[in-house]
């Protein structure tokens, strides 16, 4: 039945749809306030049940003075009087609940003001927290290299990519700190972007022959991940690739250093490397312990010469990491969420200040934080579920070698629209409200919606990325086999579950 009633909070009117057996219940009906989200339960005054008791046996009294008048045989009065308390008791509830509540004899309870998404409770996952990576953060920070380097030894292995860092100074910087410091170097240099496993299988070489102590990576999450399975092929006697497959248990590896140059990975800070198999169109990650750096060294003025198109990448995916946590279809913990807006607010604010001004500090040093802290286990330690958006996206940098940041800009908002329904809609709306600042007000689906499309200017109109696979000249060869790969022949158990038709639908999408 449905009834109106008034938010005791923000007098918004709001029309319930509610279950006549519910109305039994005293604190069993629970609605939310579509304007201020208070929780409400409905609950009965004593008065209520007073009125309501004198009410029935008002009318009992008087059906059996007429059973009496009429001599009617006992089980007829009890079979009308039944009749009559369950009528009046619907007729009640069906006409009067309003004016009941207008008098204050009924009425809702306030519980608490939050938007409208379940949090924490004893539902929530354990979990264990352990970062273990040192980080100097800030400008001049450098200057500590040598003295972390030496805890290791003398023999260092310097990776790097694609000649960023000759270019910017900071190689020259690096190696003169090593010689004038009494440290002997080996390069291992030409990383790719999306690094391959033949840079994994060089570097695993040059470190055992120059018999490495310590791996030092200078970039951005490429030359780390890459240097991260160097450290750990160094010690294994197959091939590298296994390493990826994840048939090996990875318990020794060299130590790891790094010198960020790109906020985006988080790979400064966490246990994880992606690797690409150009021979088998694969690009796989893998987590072991050993692999979480030693010691990263975080100056947010090594950034400033990332191009404009770099920076929204990075960006994107900092963003993207928090988001593919905070869709979760599990429990989740009030202050973990309050966390992930804020790092996902911080990548708004800033994303587009770095993209048009290189050389703020404040916006690099925002960003470069964000990406550590996004994807460093803080945030994602009691999720259980599977990140969906980088599992559609990771094939598709495999087979067109696109930067990975760009390739989760095109799939996340489509993504989103795809698995936006009824039961998941309070997550999008907890979003739009909390990350984007939109009208509680407003109808549940339009806050979904108005969330994405902010989503989508930001990407595609501030940090001008394409967003189609078309404006990357790619079509939909192979749709099939990248969404086989994506759910690993399976399918995504994700935000929601995706098998392969979805991945595919959710492909076209892209296009
Ligand atoms: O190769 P160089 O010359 O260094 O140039 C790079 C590269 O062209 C350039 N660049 C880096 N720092 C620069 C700079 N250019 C000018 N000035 C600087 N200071 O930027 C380009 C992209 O670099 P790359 O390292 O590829 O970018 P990113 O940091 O985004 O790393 C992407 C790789 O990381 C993986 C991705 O899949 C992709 O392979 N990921 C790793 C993760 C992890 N380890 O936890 C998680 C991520 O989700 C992601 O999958
Ligand atoms: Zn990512």
């Amino acid at each position: 039945m449905r009834f109106k009633i008034k938010c005791p909070y923000c007098n918004e009117e709001l029309n319930i749809e509610e279950n006549i057996w519910g109305l039994w219940n005293i604190d069993g009906s629970k609605h939310t306030c579509p304007k201020c989200h208070a929780r409400l339960y409905r609950h009965y005054s004593f008065t209520y049940f007073i009125y309501y008791t004198v009410l029935l046996l008002a009318v009992l009294f008087g059906l059996y003075f007429i059973s009496l008048f009429l001599e009617l045989p006992f089980y007829l009065w009890l079979c009308i009087s039944i009749i009559f308390a369950l009528g009046g008791y619907l007729l009640l509830n069906r006409y009067f609940n309003r004016s009941f509540y207008d008098l204050g004899i009924i009425g809702f309870r306030y519980k608490d003001i939050e938007t409208n998404c379940t949090q924490g409770g004893d539902k929530m996952p354990s979990f264990i927290y352990n970062i273990p990576t040192k980080v100097y953060f800030g400008k001049d920070q450098l200057a500590g290299l040598p003295r972390e380097l030496a805890v290791f030894g003398k023999r260092v292995l310097l990776c790097y990519g694609k000649g960023s860092i000759k270019r910017n100074g900071l190689y020259e910087r690096i190696t003169m700190l090593l010689a004038n410091n009494g440290f002997e170097y080996r390069e291992l240099s030409d990383i790719d972007p999306n690094p391959k496993v033949d840079s994994v299988r060089e570097g695993a070489l040059i470190a055992e022959e120059f018999k490495a102590d310590v791996v030092l990576a200078v970039g951005g999450g490429s030359v780390i991940d890459c240097a991260k399975f160097v450290a750990a092929a160094t010690y294994y006697e197959g091939d590298a690739w296994d390493l990826s497959l994840g048939k090996v248990k990875v318990e020794k590896a060299l130590p790891i250093v790094t010198i960020l140059t790109l906020a985006a990975t988080g790979s400064e800070m966490n246990a994880t490397g992606v690797i690409s198999n150009p021979a088998t169109f694969e690009k796989l990650g893998a987590a072991y312990e050993v692999l979480y750096p030693k010691v990263s060294f975080l100056d947010p003025t090594l950034t400033y010469s990332v191009s404009p198109f770099q920076t929204a990448c990075g960006s994107a995916d900092i963003f993207f990491h928090v988001l593919e946590v905070y869709f979760n279809p599990s429990e989740s913990m009030f202050l973990l969420d309050s966390f992930m807006e804020g790092i996902m607010k911080t990548v708004l604010k800033y994303a587009k200040i770095a993209f048009n001004k290189g050389d703020d500090y404040e916006a690099r040093a925002n960003l470069m934080w964000a990406s550590s802290w996004a994807i460093n286990g803080l945030i994602k330690e009691y999720q259980t579920h599977k990140w969906s958006a980088h599992s559609m996206e990771h094939p598709l940098s495999a087979y067109y070698d696109i930067a990975h940041g760009l390739g989760l800009a095109i799939i996340v908002p489509k993504w989103l629209r795809y698995a936006l329904n009824d039961d998941n809609i309070d997550r999008y709306v907890k979003f739009g409200v909390n990350v984007f600042n939109i009208d509680p007000a407003l109808d549940k689906k339009m806050i979904a919606l108005k969330a994405i499309e902010c989503l989508e200017e930001f990407l595609y109109v501030d940090l001008k990325l394409p967003a189609s696979l078309k404006e990357c000249d790619i079509d939909d060869t192979y749709f099939v086999d990248m969404a086989y790969r994506a759910c690993k022949g399976d399918k995504i158990n994700g935000f929601i579950t995706l098998n392969i038709d979805d991945v595919i639908e959710i492909y076209k999408m892209c296009l």
